[in-house]
């Protein structure tokens, strides 16, 4: 079968499954990753005539897709911040909002050598990132999950930066070791009568100890972490949370009361307040 044969007949299984711009995308990522061709070379190879291991591989991604696997996991990797990360099914997919928040402390530490710690790192795209965008700054970076961290090493490995990572329950730590200039966090914080709401692609696939939490603690991460940090954040440290969308004001009382006195709230692309800074 040539390639274009496989686009219609792949188009044609993805219809009742994804919108039409989403199953198109799917088949350019999947052939450059699989043919490795530049997008641009796709159209120019129409006539090409798949082989039998070329078939199986979009074969086995086809039959994921319609599993409402998510792309990412099946190609294992994405991109943040224009930065290539590597993916596992340990580790959450990092999202566009999450770009914002890193994009607000890039531009709050732009040319400084600051110290940074990341709170629940995942994938390592904050720590990373930040990493790259601030050549100065230290970065430290804490996760629960080994395998995260595995991950999240391959990433700095990959994107040519030095992180430090510390495996890690931030629930069980008394006090930070050093004190920093700079804290983030994106923790868990979706409460479990949310996921109604959640799409059977992230509740059947992205690790629900990176997302959830008991509706009755919805705010625990941040309890911790605000109490952690008011303790280790330098002078003029500054605390940087991505936060649950319906919780902001809770979110925004929260560090009032822990002694944070200026807290700013941020929305995201969509309008929704999704961020915070936080100085005491
Ligand atoms: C929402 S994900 C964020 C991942 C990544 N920072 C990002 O923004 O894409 C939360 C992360 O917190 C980690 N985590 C969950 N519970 C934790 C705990 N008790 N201590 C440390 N990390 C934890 C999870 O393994 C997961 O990687």
């Amino acid at each position: 079968m040539t390639l274009k044969a496989y686009r219609t007949h792949f188009y044609k299984e993805l219809e009742a499954f994804y919108p039409q711009e989403e199953y198109e995308t799917f088949f350019k990522v999947l052939a450059q990753e699989y043919l490795k061709l530049a997008a641009y070379e796709i159209p120019l190879n129409f006539q090409l005539e798949l082989d039998e291991a070329q078939r199986n591989l979009f074969d086995k991604a086809l039959s994921r897709l319609q599993q409402n696997e998510p792309l990412q996991y099946i190609v294992a990797s994405t991109e943040f911040y224009g930065f290539p990360f590597q993916l596992s099914p340990a580790v959450l997919i990092p999202r566009p909002e999450t770009e914002e928040l890193v994009d607000w402390i890039y531009t709050d530490f732009k040319n400084t050598s600051c110290t940074i710690l990341d709170i629940g790192t995942g994938s390592g795209a904050i720590a990373v990132s930040l990493a790259k965008l601030l050549p100065e700054a230290k970065v430290t970076a804490i996760d629960v999950s080994e395998d995260a961290l595995k991950i999240a090493e391959a990433n700095a490995s990959s994107n040519a930066v030095n992180v430090q990572f510390i495996k890690q329950d931030i629930l069980d730590c008394q006090a930070l070791d050093r004190s920093y200039d700079v804290i983030v966090s994106n923790p868990p914080y979706v409460r479990d009568l949310e996921k109604v709401e959640i799409k059977a692609n992230v509740l059947n696939y992205e690790p629900h100890l990176a997302l959830f939490v008991e509706d009755q603690n919805a705010l625990i991460f941040y309890k911790k972490i605000a109490e952690l940090a008011i303790q280790a954040l330098q002078p003029n440290g500054i605390l940087y949370f991505e936060i649950n969308q319906y919780l902001s004001v809770e979110t925004v009382g929260l560090l009032k009361n822990i002694g944070f006195s200026q807290v700013e709230l941020r929305d995201d692309f969509a309008g929704k307040p999704r961020m915070i800074k936080a100085q005491h």
